[in-house]
């Protein structure tokens, strides 16, 4: 079973916060589906004829495409590829794109699972956040989805500047309350060339606190915890059965392609990704081109990856899956086993809470060489 991400790589406005790739004209839009149409046909073989378990449209803002590009791009892929009649499908759609409308399309078309770019319910938040919607249309659209599907997730930040702990609170506590079956939640990152960035380094914005974070991400796991979540990685919680199998299926290594500019592929051995540039790609594919560049994993960096990604789950890494390395990652771990930060269970590694919030310098520490 394998997976297909699509990059959508227009947006309404800049987050000041978001690097991610994407442009505010849509000038190219229509183009650049086509493109995304042929590119499929392109890359037909990649998969090797394994079977579609997971589509997910990503961005950027997939819920600006138009009802009639969602469906073309979604019989493209049907046409070159064997999708299971149970694939989970996934939309990601920002409040201010939903409309009872849309929804009912959306459903028709065949998507099946909802994430929703949330990021605060709070206006004060959203306005500092440059986002195009209010805290209002947040609530409402929120509502909408659950009514029409039973698969959503809704997207939040947290570890604002001006963010107080019991903000935060309110934050979850608003979907907690409409009960929303999965959480992704976010610690703010300021990443390079954002307006974001910009503002901090000309002092007009305080930087991120990274102890204020670390606490926030401390009450997130207990208040999820006591609500019945699955912590079951790093950033994302859910009711247990609502995981996202998609994601799911990258911590696992499965291999994926992905489709559209900056969109990375995976086939177990190598990882590839495609120009980022809307223009590029475009005149790219209309030669037949892929517009990639290529990374072929060496054994010791398909196990670091292996080390980083399970780490963040909740099932932690199996030392059956990186056997020749098992003696130099324990020696590794003995400290943090004896610190509280790991323990090792019917043969496999899992942080704790508190080994939690170091995550990525952990499992750093564990990497073979
Ligand atoms: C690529 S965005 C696409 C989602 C959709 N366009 C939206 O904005 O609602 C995926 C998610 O990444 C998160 N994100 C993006 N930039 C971030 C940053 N600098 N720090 C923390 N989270 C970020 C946001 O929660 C966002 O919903
Ligand atoms: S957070 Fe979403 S809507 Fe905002 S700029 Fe990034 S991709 Fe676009």
């Amino acid at each position: 079973m394998a997976g297909i991400y699509l990059h959508i790589p227009f947006c309404k406005q800049a987050c000041h916060y978001c690097n991610f790739h994407f442009a505010t004209s849509l000038r190219l839009k229509e183009q650049l589906v086509k493109s995304l149409e042929k590119e499929i046909n392109l890359q037909a073989g990649y998969l090797q004829k394994q079977p579609i378990a997971t589509i997910y449209f990503g961005g950027g803002t997939p819920s600006l495409l138009s009802i009639t590009e969602l469906e073309n791009i979604l019989k493209a892929i049907r046409k070159v590829h064997g999708v299971d009649t149970a694939a989970e499908i996934t939309l990601e759609v920002n409040p201010d794109d939903i409309t009872i409308d849309q929804l009912k399309k959306w459903k028709d078309a065949g998507v099946n699972r909802l994430s929703i770019g949330i990021q605060s319910f709070n206006d004060a938040d959203l306005k500092w956040m440059n986002r195009a919607h209010t805290a209002k249309q947040a609530m409402v659209a929120l509502e909408y989805c659950l009514h029409y599907f039973e698969n959503c997730t809704l997207d939040l930040i947290y570890g604002l500047p001006h963010m107080h702990a019991i903000d935060w609170k309110k934050n979850i506590n608003q979907a907690l309350q409409l009960g929303v079956p999965h959480l992704s939640c976010y610690a703010l990152t300021v990443e390079p060339k954002t307006p974001l960035e910009k503002q901090i380094k000309l002092a007009k914005e305080s930087s991120t606190d990274p102890d204020k974070q670390a606490a926030q991400f401390e009450l997130l796991m207990e208040w999820m915890e006591q609500a019945g979540y699955r912590h079951y990685e790093i950033s994302n919680f859910a009711k247990p059965g609502w995981e996202s199998k998609h994601n799911q299926s990258y911590w696992q290594g499965k291999s994926y392609i992905g489709i559209g500019p900056s969109a990375h592929s995976f086939d177990g051995k190598s990882r590839q990704w495609n120009i980022a540039n809307n223009a590029i790609y475009i005149k790219a594919i209309e030669e037949n081109k892929i517009p990639f560049e290529k990374e072929v994993l060496t054994a010791i960096q398909q196990t670091n990856e292996k080390i980083m990604t399970a780490l963040r789950t909740d099932l932690g890494l199996n030392l059956s899956e990186v056997a020749s390395y098992e003696k130099s990652i324990l020696q590794a771990a003995a400290t943090y086993i004896n610190s509280d930060h790991l323990t090792l269970a019917n043969h496999s590694l899992q942080l704790t809470r508190k080994g939690k919030c170091l995550a990525d310098g952990i499992a750093a520490a564990l990497f073979v060489d």
